[in-house]
């Protein structure tokens, strides 16, 4: 989704609503930021006063564990004020509207919103209506985007490799139903990467696929050949009304990343996954605890990626 309400007239981040039409210079920024917040995570007082007087809200209308708290210890991290809206215990029962809860919020001096929402553009719709001076995170909406998971995805591969413009990465399972997925292709095409690959059956790639500067491969063994880089993406049933699918079982035979067909990539390739996992459906544990994963490191970059967001978006 394309537009320039992420951007203030000068060319700063105003929101992060999507990694799609953010040029490469802010996805570089926001990850040269973010290293500079890794060694604050490791030191005994692991806060700063970045964002002091601030007050953030996270407001998460579907179920989270990694973003909605690393959210919370990044914001707490920069020193702001963090309330978590218990959506479930909210008027939002009462029939309250997304847009009057926000303006509540907002009332209540709100800087910044960090949001999730299972309809595609409810980031966007938000950004649309606050205040100037209130910044909008887009934690992952429908099947859309999820620019944060995106951006440390991207750190975690230039951690382990350096850099991207000597890379082949394989994107791995139901790209159809996912917003990271999106998300990693718009990091990684942005930030050079020559060769992104997307494997799948067709029933679960987009029918845009063909206009996202992707190769396509429907096969394991061919796709993840000499790939330096192996992204699995979860089977989203949450959002899978009516699709033809194969089962579990059959996934897992011909698109699951057991220790077999990890062989095909290069013997120093990365594995990564957005979380939560399904062991044996779509990773097998001895891949998934096994020594090129690097799963567990993206969380723990996730912080500091987060604290790299909001302290750009709070103008530091
Ligand atoms: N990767 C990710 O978005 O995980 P959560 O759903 O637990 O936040």
């Amino acid at each position: 989704m394309k537009n320039n309400l992420q951007l203030t007239e000068d060319g700063r981040l105003k929101h992060l609503l999507s990694l799609d039409g953010l040029p490469a210079r802010i996805l570089t920024q926001i990850l040269d930021t973010a290293a500079s917040f890794v060694a604050v995570g490791e030191r005994e007082v692991k806060s700063v006063p970045l964002l002091r007087g601030k007050a953030v809200f996270n407001i998460f209308f579907e179920n989270s564990t990694r973003t909605r708290t690393t959210f919370e210890i990044a914001a707490k991290r920069l020193s702001a004020d963090v309330v978590n809206l218990n959506i479930n215990a909210s008027s939002q029962s009462k029939g309250e509207t997304l847009l009057d809860t926000v303006a509540n919020l907002s009332a209540m001096h709100a800087d910044m919103f960090v949001v999730r929402h299972a309809a595609a553009g409810a980031a966007h719709l938000i950004a649309r209506h606050v205040a100037p001076h209130i910044s909008v995170v887009n934690a992952g909406d429908g099947r859309c985007a999820h620019p944060t998971q995106g951006l440390l995805d991207m750190f975690t591969i230039r951690h382990f490799k350096g850099g991207f413009h000597n890379l082949r990465v394989a994107i791995v399972g139901d790209v159809l139903h996912s917003r990271v997925a999106r998300s990693q292709i718009h990091g990684l095409t942005t930030l050079g990467c020559p060769e992104v690959r997307v494997i799948a059956p067709k029933t679960l790639l987009p029918r845009d696929v063909g206009n996202l500067g992707v190769h396509v491969y429907h096969n394991m063994e061919q796709g993840l050949k000499d790939v330096d880089v192996v992204m699995m993406l979860r089977l989203q049933n949450e959002r899978m009304q009516g699709a033809r699918l194969p089962s579990a079982g059959e996934f897992y035979k011909h698109w699951g990343l057991t220790t077999e067909k990890l062989r095909y990539a290069k013997p120093d390739a990365i594995v990564m996954h957005p979380g939560p996992m399904n062991r044996g459906v779509e990773i097998d544990s001895e891949v998934a605890d096994g020594p090129q994963a690097v799963i567990l490191a993206q969380v723990t970059f996730g912080i500091a990626v987060r604290m790299a967001v909001m302290s750009i978006l709070a103008g530091n």
